[in-house]
């Protein structure tokens, strides 16, 4: 997979080095070029924002110096890329687009520092390409930068031969399959005691059925704490008896059309 990223802080991208995504560019799965946006400018300050048409404070990224950045990596590969555009107004990033943008061969990423990018380059590539405007939370940051390293970290991680255990990533809070859509629980290794604290006795008992209940009870219960949105009106589908019986501990109802719902007074602590 090839990676790009334009940005005025080419330095900040330093982490993509190590690590996972540092060995798997080492090895040659992912080809990163990181690009400094201010390459593209012609004055003599390297100026990349100007006022925002309108008024009002801040700053607003300049459109000629993302234009040019953008055609230098588009005429420098084949094909068309996936843009990412990463912003707190974007759609939100889930593990679901994580493994979707894992499966194209090619995603440039336009990280923006003040009020963002004049619209016009949004629009401009949005006409040529699958532009992506995505938020990594209801929080707002200084830049893209950061949002870039968690993107590009939970794609790579999908990526055939990144991880280590090509298993590891089964089981993960959000991973489709066995345990959709619920968080994963609590996890333990050796000692067996640690401060006087024991290990759950059933992890050590051998018996694979019994762990698995565990492990979805657990994922259950941390799921309706943590992420009752991740219930809130799921269908029974995907929850077998045992899981029903857990919910209903935990204080969850199944309305006529066998929804799950919660009345705000049985929410546990
Ligand atoms: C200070 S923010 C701009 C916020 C903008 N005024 C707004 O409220 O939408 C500057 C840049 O940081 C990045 N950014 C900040 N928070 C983000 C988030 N939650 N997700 C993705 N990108 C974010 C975007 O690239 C954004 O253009």
């Amino acid at each position: 997979m090839r990676l790009d990223v334009v940005t005025i802080f080419p330095e900040y991208l330093e982490p993509l080095n190590v690590s996972l995504v540092g060995k798997a560019r080492a090895r040659g799965q992912l080809d990163v070029r990181v690009h400094d946006l201010r390459a593209h400018t012609h004055d003599r300050h390297h100026t990349v924002d100007d006022t925002p048409y309108g008024g009002g404070p801040g700053m607003v990224m300049k459109p000629e110096p993302w234009g040019e950045a953008l055609d230098a990596v588009l005429a420098s590969g084949e094909g068309r890329p996936v843009m990412v555009v990463p912003t707190p107004s974007g759609r939100p990033f889930t593990q679901e687009l994580a493994v979707e943008l894992a499966r194209e061969p090619w995603l440039v990423f336009t990280p923006a520092r003040y009020e963002g990018i004049d619209r016009r380059v949004i629009e401009e590539y949005g006409a040529r390409l699958d532009v992506r405007e995505l938020s990594v939370g209801d929080y707002v940051l200084a830049g893209g930068e950061a949002p870039v390293l968690v993107m590009v970290e939970a794609i790579a991680r999908l990526l055939p031969g990144v991880l280590g255990n090509a298993d590891s990533h089964r089981d993960d809070s959000f991973a489709p399959g066995a345990m959709a859509e619920l968080l994963e629980g609590p996890v333990y290794t050796k000692p067996p005691e640690w401060r006087g604290r024991t290990v759950p006795e059933v992890l050590s008992s051998g018996h694979h059925g019994r762990v698995a209940r565990w492990r979805r009870d657990e994922a259950l219960r941390r799921t309706s704490a943590h992420r009752p949105d991740l219930i809130t009106g799921r269908g029974p589908e995907g929850f077998d008896r045992h899981d029903r019986a857990t919910l209903a501990e935990l204080g969850w109802r199944e309305d006529a059309d066998g929804r799950f719902w919660r009345a705000p007074e049985a929410v546990e602590e």
